[in-house]
């Protein structure tokens, strides 16, 4: 499921639920990131133009996620502000090879490594705030978006099979191998601070 090589440490959902404020807002950073990651593939590869709906239905749906995160921030008093990212998108798509096309092929594929990781950790988050009752609202949130998120991991997937030329293989392979990476990222990243998307 996900075609994540590696499941979240499970120490991670007890730093999290620690910083739920934090996580919030590192949340709301990576839904405007999702969504600008799918408008800039837009704008990168316009001779791609089976991309060019798909990737802007989802860059919608990622602002509209973006604006309900900003809606939960608000409600508990905890403003947006500027966070200094984590280090994993960074070292993950260092691993996308520089030339077409491979590049986009690799591009499609981390993105949906990203959105199986904030899957399985709002899965997490959900079960956890289960559990303890006392954050029905957030724990409502990680419930509706996490089927969000399993969706768009199968997007990018789909797409990536859509336009890569080569052989399918490949692009099981070259999943496997970035799975592997990202699994890697995440295991060396420093603990803290908490973030959706580090140890
Ligand atoms: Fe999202
Ligand atoms: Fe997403």
């Amino acid at each position: 499921l996900l075609n994540l090589a590696a499941p979240t440490d499970p120490a991670w959902t007890g730093r999290a639920l620690a910083h739920l404020d934090e996580i919030l807002l590192d949340h709301a950073h990576c839904e405007k990131k999702a969504a600008a990651t799918a408008l800039g593939l837009i704008f990168r590869y316009p001779e791609q133009p089976a991309l060019m709906a798909p990737l802007s239905r989802l860059a919608r749906e990622e602002l509209a996620h973006f604006e309900e995160v900003l809606r939960h921030l608000e409600a508990r008093g905890t403003p947006f502000c500027r966070l200094p990212p984590s280090p994993y998108a960074a070292q993950l798509t260092a691993a996308i090879r520089t030339h077409e096309p491979a590049k986009l092929l690799d591009t499609l594929i981390c993105c949906a490594l990203i959105e199986a990781r904030s899957c399985e950790r709002m899965k997490l988050l959900a079960e956890a705030l289960d559990g303890r009752g006392d954050e029905p609202a957030l724990r409502d949130l990680y419930r509706g978006l996490l089927q969000s998120e399993a969706r768009h991991h199968q997007s990018y997937l789909d797409l990536a099979e859509l336009v890569y030329p080569g052989p399918r293989a490949e692009v099981r392979d070259r999943l496997r191998a970035l799975a592997l990476h990202e699994a890697r990222v995440l295991s060396q990243a420093p603990p803290l601070p908490p973030r959706l998307h580090n140890a």
